[in-house]
């Protein structure tokens, strides 16, 4: 299957669960290029087949980084580009980035800087690279003063999608990654909200059917939103970043040990839905849709209790706060969410709470 995401002259396929190999795809849409091969050391392991296989066919020059988020740094971006720039590759390279969200914003980050930009592709091997971090182009790396803070946009050429790649993904990341399908049911219309409230079981029971669809809804999401709104711009994508003003504070809290990405944010979306029952963002008639749903997330037990002011602190020093106000994405009708900044501190700190007491120990 192919999906686009249209961005005029800087357009890409999204190929899903295509039936042609890997090396011929990339070799039909980049002839005489060539090619590095960015990825980690537990998928370098995983899959040595088929990265000889690829090797065989392209030739690629490889470089591996250290697995873990806290790797996901200037260094090692900079040792990235300087494989690529001690290399025999030029400006018509092609940067292979095979792995999950980490994987895919350094190397999406250093194809950007390398020679002021080469073409890349996406390879995403994790749930949440695939409906997320693959798409979109955001690249970019952590500073000590938060995540992310230091990137650049930057579209791939294309993103491959194979899913059999889940089939070795730990099952605490397939549950994060399933976090960034379930905001799309928050986010992404009533069909989506309906789909994902429908099939949620199977998906989280990695029902391969159910799971293909549910990829596949969360990427043409996705695309559309990026379409609409690629620089974060009119607000459009903020509203992709449904949960994450809380799960941020989270995983600064527990400085980004101990929970995955995904897991704040099954706990932040509780936390926004919370927010959106008492601000009365959500309508009167949805409210029982809303928290029955809320129910069935998988619940994410946190290893202590965080006191909610300090976490509310922590909201400012995210990125997103603009002008010292916290912009909040809340859930409205079924399957449509809004932004607001005119929080009361006082609902905000009881939302939380409300959490807390449902999810700490
Ligand atoms: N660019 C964006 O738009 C965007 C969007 C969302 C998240 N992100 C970023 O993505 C990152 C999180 O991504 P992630 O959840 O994929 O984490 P990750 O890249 O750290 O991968 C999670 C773990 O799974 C392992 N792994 C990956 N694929 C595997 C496979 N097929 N089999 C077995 N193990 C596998 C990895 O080695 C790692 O240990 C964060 O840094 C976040 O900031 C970026």
């Amino acid at each position: 299957m192919e999906l686009t995401v249209q961005l005029g002259d800087r357009s890409y396929p999204v190929f899903l669960n295509d039936s042609r190999s890997l090396p011929d795809v990339l070799k039909s849409r980049f002839p005489d290029r060539g090619f590095a091969l960015v990825t980690n050391t537990t998928l370098a392991r995983l899959y040595e087949k088929k990265l000889a296989g690829l090797d065989r066919a392209l030739g690629p020059v490889r470089h591996v980084i250290d697995d873990g988020e806290r790797f996901k740094t200037v260094a090692t971006w900079q040792a990235v580009l300087d494989t690529l720039l001690c290399s025999r590759l030029d400006r018509q390279a092609v940067v292979l980035a095979f792995g999950g969200g980490v994987v895919g914003d350094i190397a999406g980050f250093a194809a950007s800087a390398f020679l002021r930009g080469v073409d890349y592709v996406q390879i995403p091997t994790t749930l949440l690279a695939m409906v997320d971090s693959s798409v979109g182009g955001k690249t970019g790396v952590d500073h000590l003063t938060g995540k992310n803070r230091i990137g650049a946009f930057c579209q791939p050429r294309m993103v491959w999608i194979d899913t059999r790649f889940l089939d070795t993904l730990p099952e605490r990341e397939f549950v994060g990654g399933c976090a960034e399908v379930f905001k799309y049911g928050f986010i992404g219309g009533a069909e989506m909200f309906a789909f994902v409230v429908a099939g949620r079981e199977k998906i989280l029971g990695r029902d391969p059917a159910l799971l293909l669809d549910a990829i596949e809804k969360s990427i043409r999401i996705k695309a559309a939103i990026v379409a609409e709104d690629e620089r974060e711009s009119s607000g459009k994508r903020s509203l992709l970043n449904f949960g994450h003003t809380f799960a941020h504070a989270l995983e600064t809290y527990y400085d980004y040990d101990k929970l995955l990405h995904g897991e704040a944010v099954l706990w932040g979306m509780a936390c926004a839905v919370e927010l959106g029952l008492r601000a009365g963002t959500v309508p009167a008639e949805s409210r029982a849709e809303y928290a029955a749903f809320c129910d069935h997330l998988p619940r994410i037990q946190l290893p202590s209790r965080p006191s909610a002011g300090d976490l509310y602190a922590g909201m400012f020093a995210d990125k997103k706060a603009a002008a010292g106000k916290i912009r909040f994405v809340l859930p409205a009708q079924p399957g449509t969410s809004v932004l607001r900044d005119d929080m009361a501190k006082a609902d905000v700190l009881a939302a939380i709470e409300a959490v807390l007491d449902r999810t700490s120990p």
